[in-house]
């Protein structure tokens, strides 16, 4: 076995020790160095997230069954299964769960599935370029990972490194978020080209100002500002599992207080390309661009910020007509499927982010998990582009698309019928 992977394994099966000790409380309690995510960003929230392990409590059930370094996976079905298995319960919940009545959450799969695909024949599809480019950098195809802040620290003792590294293994990109375990400065380093920092603000300027220093000196090619959460959102799932840790002491008052006038700021101090992640109307397109943005990244948080908003995909068409080409525009919010993918190209972005599916993934198999995760999107991307004559990325446009009636109530995991019967059987 290759050295990396042995050491990778060995970590994963200790980190599994540990929480199996853990047990049942274990879930509970992680979910509160979890809640890094929720509250505490940057260098504070990296060294909590590093220094402080959970304690254990004398409860008895594991809390995990198995997670190795797994990545024979045939289908992503089957990793959607592993991932159920192998997480503990209020994780799942977690990494699965939308806000309020997860009106969102739904929306933005029914977008998709309300948009069938229009097949062309008799195309010589044999060699097809899959390829594209963000802010300069290649991607081989037009997939990458999007930030989930602590939840990597969860489900992998190594955090996002292991996601980096596969990302990268297949020739694409992971966008670190801002809270990450071991430290976005850590993952500058593992990473061959460090590519995107996503940011919260969570303390005052004179904070902001040494984080930004330190994202341009660790090397980041562009910054990633989220600026759909200046709330956290009720996510009722955590609240009732007990995820949601009471008393956060963090100011949110920073989050709340972010406007243009402070996004203009922050594109000139930082002089770094400037991402907004979350647009979600052509009016916030239209500013972004105004106020300098390199790339509009379309996004509702996976449903976990905005409830009763629209799903991504349908907001998709309006954000490119605003920014008409002067910005790169990105997608996320229910990708689950190649097919996904290319609908979202049809309709004018440029790339395509994963938020659940790298978490189901990295659950499933680790560092392996996450490329074979990104193999199977890549080859049915190429599956879905063969089969409706598409050469490349270039040649796809609104013409191959078609809105159609759902087959399904949709919900958060309907792309994957076969998992959904496995669980019924249960
Ligand atoms: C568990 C979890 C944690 C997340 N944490 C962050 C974060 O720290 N920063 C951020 O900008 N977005 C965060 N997001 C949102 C994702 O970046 C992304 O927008 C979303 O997951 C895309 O939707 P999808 O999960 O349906 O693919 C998180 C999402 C999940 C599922």
């Amino acid at each position: 076995m290759h050295k990396e992977k042995r050491n990778d394994v060995a970590s994963r099966r200790g980190f599994l020790r540990n929480l199996t000790a853990l047990g049942a409380a274990g879930g509970t309690m992680l979910a509160e160095a979890a809640h890094a995510d929720t509250t505490r960003d940057g260098a504070a929230g990296t060294q909590i997230a590093q220094s402080e392990e959970p304690k254990p409590k004398p409860k008895p059930k594991p809390a995990i069954t198995a997670v190795l370094d797994k990545g024979d996976f045939k289908t992503l079905q089957e990793i959607v299964l592993a991932a159920k298995r192998n997480l503990p319960p209020d994780l799942w919940t977690h990494l699965t769960g939308g806000s309020d009545s997860e009106t969102t959450i739904r929306r933005n799969r029914l977008a998709f599935e309300t948009l069938a695909l229009r097949q062309r024949v008799l195309v010589n599809v044999n060699q097809i370029d899959l390829s594209t480019t963000l802010l300069g950098q290649t991607l081989a195809f037009p997939l990458f990972i999007s930030p989930v802040g602590g939840y990597t620290g969860l489900a992998h003792p190594q955090g996002v490194l292991p996601v980096i590294r596969a990302a990268e293994s297949v020739g694409t990109v992971a966008v670190v978020a801002s809270n990450v375990r071991p430290g976005f400065e850590a993952a500058a380093k593992a990473s061959q080209h460090p590519f995107i920092s996503q940011l919260y603000i969570t303390s005052d300027r004179k904070w902001l100002t040494d984080r930004l220093d330190r994202v341009r000196k660790a090397g980041y090619r562009g910054l990633a500002v989220t600026v759909d959460r200046n709330f956290y959102a009720r996510r009722e799932r955590d609240l009732i599992t007990g995820f949601e840790r009471g008393g956060a002491s963090d100011d949110t008052s920073h989050q709340a207080s972010l406007d243009w006038d402070l996004i203009d700021w922050i594109r000139d101090y930082s002089k770094l390309p400037l991402i907004l992640k979350g647009v979600a109307t052509g009016e916030d397109a239209e500013l972004a661009v105004k106020h300098g943005a390199t790339v509009v990244w379309v996004s509702n948080h996976g449903g976990r910020q905005l409830d009763q908003g629209e799903g991504t995909l349908d907001v998709l068409p309006e954000v490119v007509k605003a920014v008409r080409g002067r910005a790169e525009v990105v997608l996320d919010g229910g990708v689950l499927r190649g097919s996904d993918v290319v609908k979202a190209l049809c309709l004018g972005a440029r790339a395509v982010g994963v938020g659940k599916l790298m978490g189901y993934s990295l659950a499933a198999g680790g560092e392996s998990g996450v490329r074979c995760m990104l193999e199977l999107m890549q080859t049915e991307i190429r599956s879905v582009m063969g089969l409706i004559g598409a050469r490349s990325v270039k040649e796809l446009n609104a013409s191959r698309v078609k809105r159609a009636m759902p087959v399904q109530y949709p919900t958060v995991t309907s792309a994957f019928p076969w998992f959904e019967e496995q669980l019924r059987q249960v």
